[in-house]
């Protein structure tokens, strides 16, 4: 499946070419971007999502931005750097948006196509390092919860869509089902843009995983029943204490997972842990916009101009979570002294 790609000029570019995630899972229908704005809108508007996915996607703009561009000139060169600044910062929270920008403005004096070299190096480490984090989790579940074939619950989507071959907390899962170690997944639908309802369940169908769908509220009410044996996750951004931002509703599945004694496992590439950031209070949460809480498919569901509170993500404090498993390591960041067992300070 092309989810994101680069198109040379034999089919129409350079551009780069995305899996339109906000047509799924009616329609299956590919954007060719061969404008740099074009790459910004499709990141600010969903059409490419998922921390890893928009690594990848900041690589192949700023490789376009290099061949629109050009990099012989002084003024080129800053061209493409304005372009890749733009890329980077089109969403806030997720940590691989900035890294596959930067990585790419790296190879900047090869040429366009060191800079097209680098993107593809970005975009195919994806997957051996989801390759290495699913198997790693799918391990430490199964030895944690070897006594029956696990319910999983899981929220957002974060298969190859949102990550690349293998996805990540979804790739676990995939992994466990491959195994024969899965009876059932939960998926959340996640509102208010229902990645779980339209991408999740598209992506669990087409892998013929048994799989059920719940309203938000009703994932920490099927852990509290017993229904659930293990909570999967993914981050966009992991602080240095391992406080793990994710979609709005991870924290609320942790803290039910806490209380009920089940594993939370967060699974990501390692380059989500930010050093820079040592706790989750200084994470930037990305606010988006009122009508994707005012309005359904379209059609307003409340009354017109209602000022709304609509929060991307959420912080879920290090000692909600029992694992944060990488390509490189399974680490249980521990409750310091110190820390309240408390949602993460308001900015
Ligand atoms: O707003 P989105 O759809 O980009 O949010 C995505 C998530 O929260 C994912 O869980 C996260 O990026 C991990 S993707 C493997």
């Amino acid at each position: 499946m092309r989810i994101v790609d680069w198109a040379g000029a034999a089919e129409g570019g350079p551009a780069v070419v995305l899996l339109d995630q906000r047509a799924l899972p009616q329609a299956e229908v590919h954007l060719l971007l061969n404008t740099v704005d074009g790459v910004v809108d499709a990141v600010r508007s969903l059409a490419v999502r998922g921390a890893p996915s928009l690594g990848i996607t900041g690589a192949f703009g700023v490789a376009l931005a290099a061949h629109l561009h050009g990099t012989t000139t002084p003024d080129a060169r800053a061209a493409v750097r304005a372009d890749a600044e733009r890329i980077a910062t089109a969403r806030p929270t997720a940590v691989p948006l900035s890294l596959g920008a930067r990585r790419a403005l790296a190879a900047l004096d090869g040429g366009p196509a060191a800079v097209l070299a680098e993107a593809r190096a970005v975009a195919a480490e994806a997957a051996r390092i989801n390759a290495a984090a699913t198997g790693r989790a799918a391990d430490l579940v199964a030895e944690r919860c070897p006594d029956r074939p696990l319910r999983a619950l899981t929220v957002c989507n974060t298969g190859p869509l949102a990550a690349g071959p293998g996805g990540t907390a979804l790739g676990a899962i995939l992994r466990l089902h491959e195994r024969g170690a899965l009876a059932e997944v939960l998926a959340c639908e996640t509102r208010p843009l229902l990645q779980g309802a339209r991408l999740t369940v598209w992506e669990l169908d087409r892998a013929g995983v048994p799989h059920r769908l719940c309203v938000d509220s009703a994932g920490p009410a099927a852990i509290a029943q017993g229904l659930v044996d293990v909570v999967f996750a993914g981050a966009d951004r992991i602080a240095a204490n391992g406080d793990v931002a994710n979609k709005i509703g991870t924290y609320m599945l942790a803290c039910a997972a806490a209380r009920s004694g089940i594993p939370f496992v967060v699974v990501a590439p390692e380059e989500t842990v930010d050093p820079g950031t040592p706790t989750g209070a200084e994470i930037v949460v990305e606010e988006r916009g009122a009508d994707e809480v005012r309005e359904h498919g379209g059609t307003l569901q409340t009354l017109p101009g209602t000022p709304v509170y609509n929060p991307a993500f959420d912080v879920t404090p290090h000692d909600l979570v029992t694992a944060i498993v990488t390509e490189t390591r399974a680490w249980s960041p521990a409750p310091s002294p110190s820390a309240p067992r408390t949602a993460a300070a308001p900015r």
